[in-house]
């Protein structure tokens, strides 16, 4: 946990950047998993970690925006929870440890909340994503869980955006343990992806080394040999000379920030020629990147000049033909690279998606594209100071995307098709580096992970 400062000085901020009402940010419950006592992992809800930095089940948070009031809501521990849990801190304890004075018992969140729905107040919400929180926030407003997204407060999800997305020197160091972690969680995967291993195995090896580290991966792990499925949670196969290995992968640290990297591996430790000319694209695609991203330029700018590079890379192969700016434009490299070039990351992977992906990573400047591979880029504004962004480009084959743009002539001014047949069961490389954006420029967040085909290949051996 941070110190005690640091929690008021963001509550302070956020009621600066409000005018009236309530804000309730409810924390998270235990999940159960297959009955009520066996539970999922609990996750604190990260706007809750952000405000109140409890990291604790059955709480929320209020802030009166008008007298400058902060309540804590929640139990205390009784005698028969000690007997299974252990000594518990108090309610008026824990408050402590976040700067918070008073305190209230969970019942009386009905009343206050009942008193302010009554009086008319504006009562600042963020949209809830768990059924639990769902239910709760029904109770406590009357407002029908269907109803909850819209009725969100705009002002609320504005000001959380503008707090979170500039991290501080504190967060910055917690992301720094997170990338150990994940560069740990790399290095023994590569290690380990040789002909005839189960990829369950590499990915619940790498998998227990984030929670050594503190915490489950910051999200389920994407580790197959069928590298061109984006996100592939499968881990069924036995690994194959001759294949490459994706593994998209991120560890959280016991304060819950994340790391989140992508490398590609060949099964047995050697490229073949092929892979390598494809895997020296994407690698280019990523250095170009993090040479272009710093304060003032759009992520959407980088995306382009990323793309630019993946098809003047393909260009060269023969797999794509024509002008490479036109190519970018008409959006025909999204048949290899059919998503974004990354997004923020802090406390979540995706950092704040829960907010609404276009209030994070659009503004009314830089509006979302509704083109096929550029619409799913998740961050298109202007960079800033202090941002935490991923940097993910990639080159996949997937045939039933090639197929239907064949069939269907999509962009057949840029794509060589039958050069594309040789190249059905290559699968697909990512490379996912993070980065800090600095006063000038970016830097990468911990110690590169090995990328270059000579350091994946050394670190093989
Ligand atoms: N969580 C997958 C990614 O965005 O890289
Ligand atoms: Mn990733
Ligand atoms: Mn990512």
């Amino acid at each position: 946990m941070f110190s005690q400062d640091i929690y008021i000085q963001r509550r302070q901020k956020l009621t600066e950047k409000l005018d009236d009402g309530v804000v309730l940010i409810l924390g998270n419950t235990d999940s159960p998993m297959n009955y009520k006592d066996n539970t999922y992992h609990f996750r604190q809800d990260s706007n809750f970690l952000y405000f109140f930095g409890l990291d604790i089940q059955n709480l929320a948070g209020i802030i009166d925006l008008n007298s400058g009031e902060e309540i804590l809501f929640g139990d205390d521990f009784t005698i028969d929870d000690i007997i299974w849990m252990g000594p518990q801190a108090s309610m008026q304890e824990q408050a402590a440890k976040v700067g918070v004075k008073k305190t209230m018992p969970t019942r009386q969140l009905f009343t206050y909340v009942g008193e302010a729905v009554k009086q008319g107040r504006k009562i600042h919400f963020a949209p809830p994503y768990r059924a639990e929180n769902k239910i709760l926030l029904h109770e406590l407003t009357g407002l029908a869980p269907a109803l909850q997204q819209e009725q969100a407060s705009l002002p609320l999800i504005k000001a959380i955006i503008e707090l979170r997305s500039i991290k501080d020197q504190g967060e910055v160091e917690e992301l720094r343990k997170a990338a150990a972690a994940g560069y740990e969680m790399h290095v023994a995967a590569m290690k380990m992806a040789m002909p005839g291993v189960w990829e369950q195995t590499i990915a619940g090896t790498i998998e227990g080394i984030s929670l050594a580290n503190g915490n489950p991966p910051s999200f389920p792990i994407i580790l197959s040999q069928n590298g061109e499925t984006l996100h592939n949670h499968d881990h069924s196969s036995v690994l194959q000379k001759g294949k490459l290995m994706l593994v998209d992968a991120g560890a959280q640290t016991d304060m819950c920030y994340a790391s989140d990297f992508t490398r590609t591996s060949p099964v047995g430790g050697q490229f073949t020629q092929k892979q390598r000319e494809v895997y020296e694209i994407v690698l280019a695609a990523n250095n170009q990147a993090t040479a272009l991203a710093k304060p003032g330029v759009t992520y959407m700018s980088v995306h382009r000049e990323a793309a630019k590079v993946i098809a003047s890379g393909l260009k060269a192969l023969g797999l794509m033909k024509g002008d490479v700016d036109a190519a970018v434009e008409a959006g025909a490299h999204a048949l290899f690279m059919p998503h974004g070039l990354g997004h923020m990351m802090g406390l979540d992977v995706h950092d704040m998606e829960d907010l609404g992906q276009t209030a994070v990573g659009y503004d009314d400047e830089i509006r979302p594209s509704e083109q096929f591979g550029a619409a799913s880029l998740r961050l298109g504004r202007k960079l800033q100071t202090g941002f935490v962004i991923t940097n993910e480009p990639g080159i996949y084959f997937i045939p039933a995307l090639i197929d239907k743009w064949k069939a269907e002539k999509i962009n057949a001014d840029f794509i060589n098709f039958d050069c594309l047949e040789a190249y059905r069961d290559f699968g697909g490389i990512r490379l996912e580096d993070d980065l800090l954006i600095t006063e000038n420029a970016c830097e990468l967040i911990g110690e590169r992970i090995p990328i270059t085909p000579e350091e994946v290949e050394a670190t093989m051996k």
